[in-house]
């Protein structure tokens, strides 16, 4: 059975988009979902769904190795971020090669970088008058959106669309392509 743990700051409609396309797996399980985020939705949604979900603080994350040695107990064979909002520390990302992932919610390169997130990066390709935007799911590297990308979507944006309805174009790109991008990379590897 191929592991996979979640790192969600928010809502975490794409956690449980995922936790629910493998709920009926008997290959791949979402075993954690992890969230710097108290009072995050995606702790509602992972009691509901009755996953195990983890608080941790700034400290448990980029000041100590408490976050990576919890991870290396579990040793996922993914680690995917879902509206995960904070950067990984090197510790993280070197413990795991290759094994984190990310999804944003635009066409890297554009619109990412730090503080490129949510509604934000939708209202800046809106001012932009982009004619089309996207998601991107890439693997995670030291630098904000920068790491080698694995899968692109676009979708257009027309002049009547605001900020929020091209979120809900992105996140309908989202909810159907994440699931299988990870389940065709943990399938591809290995197995
Ligand atoms: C998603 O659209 C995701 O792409 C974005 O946050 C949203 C989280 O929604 N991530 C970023 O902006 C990362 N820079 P969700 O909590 O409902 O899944």
């Amino acid at each position: 059975m191929k592991q996979i743990v979640i790192l969600a700051s928010g809502s975490g409609s794409n956690a449980e988009n995922i936790i629910s396309y493998f709920g009926e797996s008997k290959v791949i399980k979402v075993v954690a979902v992890l969230t710097n985020k108290k009072n995050a939705k995606v702790l509602e949604r992972c009691e509901r769904l009755e996953i195990p979900a983890y608080y941790f603080n700034k400290m448990a994350f980029s000041g100590s190795e408490s976050l990576v040695q919890m991870l290396q107990g579990i040793n996922p064979d993914l680690i995917v971020l879902a509206g995960f909002l904070w950067k990984i520390p090197s510790a993280l990302i070197n413990a795991f090669p290759n094994r984190i992932i990310n999804i944003h919610p635009a066409l890297l390169p554009k619109y990412g970088g730090k503080g490129m997130y949510g509604i934000r990066v939708h209202q800046a390709v809106k001012d932009n008058l982009e004619p089309e935007t996207g998601i991107t799911i890439h693997f995670v590297n030291e630098n904000y959106d920068e790491g080698a990308v694995l899968f692109q979507a676009k979708t257009e944006v027309v002049p009547t669309d605001d900020a929020n309805t091209i979120a809900q174009k992105v996140h309908q790109l989202e909810y159907e392509h994440f699931p299988k991008v990870i389940e065709k990379l943990l399938l591809e590897d290995g197995e």
